[in-house]
């Protein structure tokens, strides 16, 4: 928006404002669902400012038409809408998206995402979901762009850009949303909506960054969380909205709450009734109230009593109507379908199968088992509760996906196949948590009579998501039975594990031969897992969360503190293994667990290609910078492998001593390239000090002087190491 713009439509609003009733600014200010008592009558008498969940265009455009030719102003309607990871053409859940660490993928399914959703009349999404989390026990990681904030700031600001491209007021753009303000991902023992204790400085280094280049991007609205944040519920926290968000960061876009989150906030033991929640998250500057009506019902005499000026109201009412004015809404409130391209077309299709092909991480892959051949592939045992599950597949909190366009693993196998293989297919289990054993003779027969097992089993979708969250995180149901049964055939097994959030998969590992983690694929995941199994694609995916051995030692991810008493393989003993009466001191006092030890099963950043990926020869332009300047840390990658391939280059940075301790590794940079066979690259990265820079005891943002180490590699385990220093004093 040019200065010019920008005047007019404060002009515009002021205008509006000027104009507008109390009743009228409250209506604005309230965002009622679509099956509401008395919906039209509250649009006619302007006591609505948005309507949640509508997906039928012909009911979107009449209650446009509604607002804009029987309410008293004629100010159009937000219609907002959870498109988290695609509408109708469903892409990877956003955890697999993250997987790609491709803010290109993450841009293509927000932009087709936004341009099938607008086709039905919707002009805002409550995504991408921002919220960093560190515990796969929560459903909602599945929603989430993983563990750490470097990539989930780079991918969230890709998505915001997808959704709202260039120019709100542009045909199939949609405003979106930074949810959900702030901590919510740390939701105590993983459980939802659970309790959230961050130390100010932890919630800046990792929880916020995230939302701070949402806000840096132009995302249009943030939601607030439904969390509390140290005894604050996030609804009325004046530190985060008032002090970070506006102060800090300058964001101008509206604050919209969660679902009823203002009356929960009584619940929560913070207010003692609508009344009062009203007045705390109005108080907070949450623009509009989500689904329930303690604005409706209480900002006016809040207002009468003085307990809230009306200029406050205005200065909220205003971010709304400014939305409202951005997205073109007074000029086009209307929708017509045949303006966007066909909801599920070809391309759309294209772009998802493209999106779950980066989306699977392979973690295994014993003797070179995969690729198989698509040219004799010979005879095929397709077995597994989540092998031809055209909804599970699309994963979480998808309401407006359609499973008739859902190619599964096992069609998309066939289909890719055809003639040249025999597939036999046996569930074993009817699904993910089925404890029956009765389907297992059929499978082990399809197993035998077979070359090779491709195995598919996960969770279903409604084992993640909200209010989803599961404390144990293994196979569900019988699933591990199956596979021992499978594993005593001898056959070969590739597991391609459907889930919604890492699985504790160690006991699995030596049973089968190949791990393909493909999490929801969405849409297209069949086509993409048969194209990945066959070799007519790479896996290039990477973990975007650390994938733990079992679920106590959650929280686990890369970027922790080394302590004062760093574990240490060389003394490291498992508890079978220590004899009786042994001394205290014999395991080498170090921080890990007696059974789990102290690594992950996967690192973070991890994820294996069919070629061979060698790093070398790390360098760096200076052996010290200065404050304010940059350095280029540099590696050789070739690939030394048989393929052309992707391999997604990692930067981590270690800064060795600070004000507060800093994380054994941060990721600082990350590339995609492509090198076929025999071919090097160099790949560089610029840092600058400030892309060192951290909140320190004092609350201070600043790069500290002193000495940093370097790595570069293909996952947060990386060994090429280099070094340089920030020169200056503390
Ligand atoms: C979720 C939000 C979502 C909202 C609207 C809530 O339950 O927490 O993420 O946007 O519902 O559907």
């Amino acid at each position: 928006m040019d200065s010019e713009q920008a005047v007019s439509l404060e002009a515009r609003v002021d205008d509006l404002l000027s104009r507008m009733t109390m009743t009228e600014k409250i209506g604005q200010m309230s965002q009622l669902n679509w099956d509401s008592t008395g919906l039209h009558q509250a649009v006619r008498a302007g006591r609505v400012g948005s309507v949640l969940n509508l997906v039928d265009v012909q009911e979107t455009n009449h209650l446009q038409k509604l607002a804009m030719e029987e309410s008293r102003l004629g100010i159009p309607l937000l219609m907002g809408r959870d498109v988290i990871h695609g509408f109708k053409t469903v892409f990877p859940i956003p955890l697999g998206q993250a997987a790609s660490w491709n803010p290109g993928v993450l841009a293509e399914g927000a932009r087709i995402a936004a341009l099938e959703a607008a086709s039905a009349g919707i002009n805002w999404t409550f995504a991408p979901m921002i919220d960093i989390t560190r515990d796969p026990r929560w459903g909602r990681i599945a929603e989430s762009l993983g563990e750490d904030p470097y990539l989930c700031k780079t991918l969230a600001t890709a998505a915001v850009r997808g959704y709202q491209g260039t120019d709100l007021a542009a045909p199939g753009a949609i405003a979106a949303c930074a949810k959900h303000f702030a901590g919510y991902g740390a939701s105590e023992s993983g459980r939802d909506y659970n309790t959230v204790n961050l130390p100010e400085i932890e919630l800046r280094n990792v929880y916020l960054p995230p939302f701070e280049a949402a806000a840096d991007a132009g995302v249009a609205t943030f939601m607030t969380s439904f969390s509390e944040l140290n005894g604050v519920p996030a609804s009325a926290d004046t530190f985060l909205l008032k002090q970070v968000l506006r102060k800090e960061w300058g964001f101008r876009g509206m604050v919209v709450s969660d679902w009823s989150s203002i009356p929960q906030m009584t619940t929560h033991g913070f207010t003692s009734g609508d009344r009062d929640a009203a007045f705390a998250a109005a108080n907070a500057g949450v623009d509009m109230e989500m689904a329930s009506s303690t604005y409706a019902a209480h900002l006016q005499s809040l207002v009468d009593e003085g307990r809230i000026p009306e200029s406050d109201i205005d200065a909220m009412v205003a971010r709304i109507l400014q939305l409202k004015l951005r997205l073109g809404l007074f000029d086009n409130p209307y929708t017509d379908p045949a303006d966007f391209p066909a909801i599920a077309n070809p391309a759309h299709l294209e772009a998802a199968r493209r999106a779950a092909v980066q989306s699977c991480v392979l973690l295994k892959n014993d003797h070179r088992l995969l690729p198989l051949s698509a040219e004799q592939p010979g005879a095929i045992a397709v077995i597994g509760p989540l092998a031809d599950e055209a909804r599970e597949q699309l994963g979480t909190w998808v309401f407006d996906g359609d499973p008739q366009y859902t190619q599964t693993g096992l069609q998309g196998l066939r289909t890719l196949l055809g003639e040249r293989a025999t597939i036999r297919f046996s569930k074993g289990l009817e699904h993910s948590r089925s404890k029956s054993h009765e389907g297992f003779a059929d499978a082990v027969k399809a197993a035998r009579d077979s070359d090779v097992v491709i195995l598919f089993a996960g969770e279903e979708a409604i084992l993640s998501g909200e209010a989803h969250c599961r404390a144990d995180i293994g196979l569900p149901g019988h699933q591990e039975a199956l596979i021992d049964e499978i594993a005593a055939t001898g056959k070969p097994i590739v597991l391609v594990v459907m889930a919604g959030r890492p699985l504790t998969l160690e006991s699995v590992m030596p049973k089968v031969d190949a791990i393909l983690y493909a999490w929801h694929p969405g849409t297209m995941g069949g086509p993409a897992i048969a194209d990945l199994l066959f070799g007519n694609e790479v896996p290039s995916g990477k973990l975007p969360v650390t994938l733990p051995r079992m679920v106590g030692q959650i929280p686990i991810y890369y970027a922790r503190k080394n302590t004062g008493k760093p574990a240490n393989p060389e003394t490291f003993v498992h508890m079978d293994e220590i004899p009786v009466n042994t001394p205290q001191t014999s395991t080498g006092m170090t921080a890990m667990h007696l059974d789990a030890g102290f690594t992950p099963l996967f690192p973070f950043g991890y994820g294996l290609s069919y070629s061979e990926f060698k790093y070398g020869n790390i360098s760096t332009s200076a052996a010290a910078i200065g404050p304010g300047d940059s350095i280029r840390i540099s590696a050789e990658i070739s690939n030394d492998g048989a393929f052309t391939a992707e391999e997604v280059v990692q930067l981590y940075i270690r800064d060795l001593v600070g004000n507060v301790t800093r994380p054994v590794r941060e990721l600082k940079g990350f590339k995609r390239i492509r090198l076929k066979p025999g071919q090097c690259a160099t790949v560089s990265f610029d840092i600058h000090t400030d892309d060192l820079a951290f909140y320190n005891r004092d609350m201070k943002f600043a790069a500290e002087p002193g000495l940093f180490h370097a790595w570069v590699g293909g996952d947060s385990n990386a060994v090429l190491r280099t070094e340089f220093s920030i020169a200056g004093q503390l």
